[in-house]
């Protein structure tokens, strides 16, 4: 029996650590059984998604099914939320017939905005600002790889954006030490900061922002990246291509700074010659499909422990 304290998961900010750690190991436990019981039959999961998905798209529909339950898709440009409909009122229409949501939208109010008008549960399946069900998959594959979050240092290299702001609360929130190389001009916003250092003070973990990939690297147990052209940031490709190439890719020459047996991750898509080349992703350290199952089975848990 998985139980959450908030009936939403808009970030990682809204679990606290014992609920990680719970739903984590229930995702272990299930990953391991294929018989499973069908707890949500009956209940439906509406995915609503304003920009492209591959896998959240995919192991969430498939988690449902595993489940019992049944999902609709939503693009939401066949709503009548493209031709001006409310927020508030989509929320409230959607809240009549599913049990559940979740969204991916572009602006995190959105998700603020949907979690405040649904009268059911919302999930973020990936704003500007945050990604919660991936780096409950990042943790699970962490914890399936080091046995424990003591310990650890995680380096993220890269942009601060979504994935990242996230990641940074969830480990400090698990007490993994972090280091991130970011350039200056697109680190996290401060109260995202402010938060991570606060988690990270309340497990006597350690939080720093380093201007050379090299530094976050090395003796690093988790190496971590992420596109460096987010999706909504297309108009931006050359200038930030142009800011974090070549300094910020991972290659074998960075990784080499890592521990013998550091893990490489990923949350895909990912774009090898750009921020990682293809000896890394593909490379003995990487862990990115793995990572990439693993949010089928976090995901599970989430479900259940929000609808059941
Ligand atoms: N990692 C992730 O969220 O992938 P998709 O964009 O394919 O859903
Ligand atoms: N940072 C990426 C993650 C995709 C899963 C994006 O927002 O496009």
């Amino acid at each position: 029996m998985i139980s959450l304290s908030k009936k939403y998961l808009t970030s990682i900010s809204d679990l606290t650590d014992k609920e990680i750690l719970g739903l984590i190991e229930h995702a272990i436990e299930s990953k391991k059984s294929s018989n499973e019981l069908q707890p949500l039959t009956g209940k439906t999961l509406a995915l609503m998604f304003e920009k492209p998905s591959t896998r959240t798209r995919l192991s969430f529909e498939t988690a449902m099914f595993q489940l019992g339950g049944n999902t609709i898709y939503l693009n939401s440009n066949d709503l009548q939320l493209s031709r001006g409909e409310s927020i508030e009122d989509t929320a409230k229409t959607i809240s009549l017939y599913v049990d559940c949501l979740v969204a991916r939208v572009y602006s995190h109010g959105t998700i603020l905005q949907l979690a405040q008008n649904c009268k059911i549960p919302v999930i973020n399946g990936l704003s500007d600002l945050y990604h919660p069900c991936q780096i409950l998959a990042d943790l699970m594959t962490i914890f399936e790889y080091k046995k424990s979050f003591e310990g650890l240092t995680l380096a993220w290299v890269g942009d601060g954006n979504n994935v990242c702001n996230d990641l940074l609360i969830g480990c400090a929130k698990m007490g993994i030490d972090i280091k991130a190389a970011i350039p200056q001009s697109y680190v996290p916003p401060q109260v995202i900061l402010d938060l991570v250092t606060k988690e990270a003070e309340l497990k006597n973990s350690s939080f720093t922002i380093v201007r050379e990939p090299i530094d976050a690297v090395r003796d690093a147990d988790i190496v971590v990246t992420d596109t460096f052209v987010s999706i909504g940031n297309e108009l931006e490709d050359k200038k930030r291509r142009s800011t974090f190439s070549p300094k910020y890719q991972v290659n074998g020459k960075l990784m080499g700074y890592s521990k013998d047996d550091a893990i490489f991750m990923h949350c895909l898509p990912a774009k090898r010659g750009q921020e990682v080349t293809a000896d890394v992703i593909d490379g003995k350290k990487s862990v990115v499909w793995n990572e990439a199952e693993n949010r089928l089975h976090v995901q599970k848990s989430v479900l259940l422990g929000l609808l059941s």
